[in-house]
């Protein structure tokens, strides 16, 4: 865990641990294969991605998925993909066939749960040496919630086989109807990366981190090698 004064070093401090991921990754195999986060948190983490740090990842062999959408257009401030196209994707020379946006606006949510899985694995054939990703990008909610993966949840209820799941978000988190990575997706990665920003994050992170409390979803994040956290100083759990 590493604690900064607030998201803008938080945000330069994850550019950083993207652009070494990115190079361990290509010097194993020419394939840097990164899930976006949705939310807030991420927005300046990408909007750095786009600016100062542009030239130091190698976009031509750069693949970016997503661990969790909301089912609504692209367009809508809602949209996880279209905040990172905003913010990101449309700055960077990424080719359009590496990025792999959940395919809401095409399906309903079943379907599109059963687009995205498939188009996973077909990914994952290409590529049998390996991770399944190099890095998962994840933030959390004040109430544990990672992803998509609500407490309500029982995560360890989740279906093991499966690695994307259509989902009702809990009445407090509008858009409701997501999709999302499982658990066995997500710890498909060889890294984890928690980006956690403000106050209200504090209870979650103490829970998380320090008491690994077993009904919280993101507790159960055990990618192959490690999981770290940025956070800035409000989020930082109380001593
Ligand atoms: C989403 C995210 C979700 C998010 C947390 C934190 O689509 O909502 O994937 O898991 O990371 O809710 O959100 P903030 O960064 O906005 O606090």
């Amino acid at each position: 865990m590493r604690v900064f004064p607030d998201l803008e070093a938080l945000s330069h401090a994850a550019a950083e641990a993207v652009v070494h991921a990115a190079e361990e990754a290509v010097a194993e195999r020419p394939r840097f294969a990164l899930v976006l986060a949705g939310g807030s948190t991420p927005r300046r983490l990408y909007e750095l991605l786009a600016g100062p740090y542009r030239d130091r990842l190698p976009w031509a062999q750069v693949h970016v998925f997503w661990g969790d959408e909301r089912c609504v257009p692209f367009e809508v401030p809602a949209s996880n993909y279209g905040m990172a196209r905003e913010t990101l994707l449309r700055h960077v020379p990424l080719p359009e066939e590496q990025i792999h946006p959940m395919p809401v606006e095409g399906y309903p949510p079943e379907q599109a749960a059963a687009a995205y899985e498939e188009l996973l694995h077909t990914f994952a054939a290409t590529r049998p040496e390996g991770p399944l990703f190099d890095l998962v990008l994840l933030g959390l909610g004040a109430d544990g919630h990672t992803a998509s993966l609500f407490p309500e949840d029982a995560p360890h209820l989740a279906p093991k086989d499966r690695w994307v799941q259509a989902v009702t978000a809990p009445p407090r988190h509008v858009p409701r109807e997501r999709l999302t990575l499982t658990l066995s997706a997500l710890n498909e990665a060889r890294d984890a990366l928690f980006l956690v920003a403000g106050a209200e994050k504090r209870e979650a992170v103490r829970a998380v981190y320090h008491d690994a409390d077993a009904a919280l979803p993101a507790t159960h994040v055990h990618p192959q090698r490690r999981v770290r956290w940025l956070l800035d100083e409000a989020a930082s759990a109380l001593e």
